[in-house]
């Protein structure tokens, strides 16, 4: 199996690239954000302070996390409902971020991060891919991009889908979340020491994705 592990901080485009480098590729792409934010999505659902470590341990032992594909494209379910809507909120994206601060939602959810890789090509996106969850990981990525540009271009995305959008709100966000996975004490974001540098703060997103893409077909050329 081949496996490729993109990481980097919110906002890099790492799924919209991730994504596109998969079906192009035809491998399997798995968001693993999604998994930290179904967690954060069962908290706010029981009324319980993803800040609040305790809670938070006692919200997992009572769900189950899954992921499927239907026609290639990832699903999330929790506790088998189908949630794959719902965790893009941006309040989903606050709670995630301090859920996946606990030693003990990572572990949960590892496992079935390791088992994807084991029988699928896959591309894998995420803050700690090519650190924890897959080091021998054939092709690593650290994809990046300044706060700004990444605030920008949310802001694009959120006022093309006729949503309201506060662009300094969002850049507020955007830094105060890199500063929670970047500073956490387990699996904090931070590149492998073999990873590939991308940082597309210059780059149009065809480039990046081009990026992306010829870095990966480098490393299967090498395996
Ligand atoms: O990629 P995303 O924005 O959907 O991720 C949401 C949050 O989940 C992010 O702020 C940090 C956390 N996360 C993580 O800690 N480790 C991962 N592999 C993926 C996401």
């Amino acid at each position: 199996m081949f496996s490729v592990a993109i990481d980097g901080p919110a906002g890099a485009g790492k799924s919209t690239i991730a994504k596109k480098a998969a079906e192009e590729l035809g491998y399997i792409y798995v968001d693993t954000g999604a998994l930290y934010r179904s967690v954060g999505l069962a908290c706010l659902r029981k009324g319980t302070d993803p800040a609040d470590k305790d809670g938070v341990v006692a919200v997992t032992k009572e769900i189950s996390v899954q992921l499927k594909y239907v026609d290639g494209q990832q699903r999330v379910l929790l506790s088998g409902e189908d949630v794959s809507d719902d965790i893009r909120k941006e309040e989903v994206s606050m709670a995630a971020s301090l859920v996946s601060k606990i030693p003990e939602v990572r572990a949960f959810l590892l496992d079935l991060q390791r088992k994807l890789a084991v029988t699928n090509n896959i591309i894998m996106d995420g803050r700690d891919i090519g650190t924890v969850v897959l080091p021998d990981a054939d092709v690593k990525i650290f994809l990046t991009a300044s706060a700004e540009s990444r605030a920008k271009r949310r802001t694009i995305q959120l006022r093309e889908k006729g949503e309201e959008a506060d662009e300094q709100a969002i850049l507020r966000d955007i830094i105060q979340r890199d500063y929670q996975d970047t500073h956490r004490e387990t699996a904090p974001l931070k590149a492998a020491d073999d990873a590939e540098l991308i940082d597309t703060t210059e780059m149009t997103l065809t480039e990046s994705e081009k990026a992306v893409v010829d870095c990966i077909r480098k490393g299967i050329e090498r395996k």
